[in-house]
C-alpha cells in the first residue's frame, strides 16, 4: 500500500517509524510519503492560511498550495509533465524521503483522498478494513478552521474523496487523527501484524469473527496468581469451547457496561453496523448470549425490546 500525507507538521509522523508499522515501511510493504504543504506555498513567508471570507474566528487554509500539492502527489498529467514540487522532507529526520512525487504514474483513479475533519463521516473498524484493501491513500491534514472548501470539490472531479472524523470532539488539526487512521489501517495489512488471528478477534469484530459488534473482554498472562488475584481458571482448562464461551460472555458484559449503543444495535437493528453483508443479526445471539445480556440489564425477549 502507498500512503501519502500532506501536512505543515511533518514531524508528527515520525511516530510511524516506531513499532510494526515502521518495520513494514522499512520492508517496503508500506510506501510512506510525508510532504510539507509549505513546499507548495509560493510567497517568501510560505503562507498557507488566510482570513475567512464572511468573517468569523480563526484562519482558513488557502486553496492554492493545497491544489498544487494534490496535483503533484496525484498527477493530473502523465508522469513527467508535472513540475517537481518544492517537497522538503527532512533528510536527517526519522522519516525517509518520499519516493518521487507522481511516481505512481498519475493514476488518480487509484488514489483515495482522505480529509480529516470533525465534520466528516465517522471513522470505524469497517472503514479501516475498507481502506486496507485500497492501493493508495492520500491524507490531507487541515489546521486552523479547515481547508478552503473548493479544494475538496476540485479533488472530487478526479479521485474518490472521503471527509472523515475520528470522534465527536474537536482537535486543533488533522495530524493526530491521521495517525489514528493510518495505524488502524496498517495493522490490518497482510504481514504487518505478527498474528493474523488477532484482527478477527478485535473489538468490533473487524475480521467478522466471534466478537462482531462487541468490544473485547479482558486478557491475562503469567504469573497465574498476582497480588492474590488468580487468572480465571477456565483459561487454564484447555477446554477451547469453554474458553471461547467465557470470552464471549465477558465481551457481552463489557459491551453492555461500556457501550450500550452497540448492544442496542445488535439487538434491535439486528446487525453490527459494519455494513458487511452476512454480518451478525440478532438471530446470531444464542440463548446463552441472551441470558448474559438479560443479566446485564438488556432483556432480549424480542426485536426492539431492549431499552
Ligand atoms: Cl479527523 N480532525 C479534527 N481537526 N478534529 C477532529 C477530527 C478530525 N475527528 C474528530 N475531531
Amino acid at each position: 500500500m502507498r500512503i501519502d500525507i500532506v501536512t505543515i507538521f511533518t514531524e508528527y509522523f515520525s511516530a510511524l517509524n516506531a513499532s510494526l508499522i515502521g518495520k513494514a515501511v522499512q520492508r517496503g510493504d508500506i510506501t510512506l510519503g510525508v510532504h510539507d504543504l509549505r513546499g507548495w506555498a509560493t510567497d517568501v513567508h510560505r503562507t498557507v492560511d488566510d482570513t475567512p471570507f464572511g468573517g468569523g474566528p480563526g484562519m482558513v487554509m488557502k486553496a492554492e498550495p493545497w491544489g498544487e500539492a494534490l496535483d503533484a502527489i496525484v498527477p493530473v498529467l502523465p508522469r513527467g509533465d508535472t513540475a517537481p514540487p518544492g517537497d522538503t522532507p527532512d533528510p536527517d529526520g526519522p522519516i525517509p524521503p518520499a519516493p518521487p512525487v507522481g511516481g505512481q504514474g498519475g493514476d488518480a483513479g487509484r488514489a483515495r483522498l482522505v480529509v480529516p475533519t470533525p465534520a466528516g463521516v465517522p471513522f470505524s473498524q469497517a472503514l479501516a478494513a475498507q481502506y486496507a484493501t485500497l492501493p493508495w491513500l492520500v491524507f490531507a491534514c487541515g489546521r486552523y478552521e479547515g481547508i478552503d472548501a473548493r479544494v475538496v470539490e476540485d479533488a472530487r472531479t478526479r479521485m474518490d474523496v472521503d471527509e472523515v472524523s475520528i470522534g465527536d470532539y474537536v482537535l486543533p488539526g488533522g495530524e493526530s487523527a491521521v495517525l489514528v487512521m493510518v495505524e488502524a489501517v496498517c495493522r490490518l495489512l497482510p504481514g504487518v501484524m505478527g498474528n493474523a488471528q488477532s484482527a478477527s478477534d478485535d473489538s468490533f469484530g473487524g475480521g467478522g469473527g466471534p466478537m462482531a459488534g462487541l468490544v473485547e473482554g479482558p486478557s491475562y498472562t503469567r504469573p497465574r496468581v498476582w497480588r492474590g488475584r488468580e487468572v480465571p481458571p477456565v483459561l487454564l482448562s484447555g477446554d477451547h469451547a469453554a474458553i471461547a464461551r467465557w470470552r464471549r460472555d465477558c465481551a457481552l458484559r463489557r459491551t453492555a457496561a461500556n457501550r450500550p449503543d452497540l448492544v442496542k444495535r445488535l439487538i434491535s437493528e439486528g446487525h453490527d453496523g459494519s455494513g458487511r453483508p452476512g454480518g451478525p443479526t440478532s438471530d446470531s445471539l444464542d440463548s446463552r448470549d441472551r441470558a448474559v445480556l438479560d443479566e446485564a440489564g438488556f432483556p432480549v425477549t424480542g426485536q426492539g425490546m431492549a431499552h
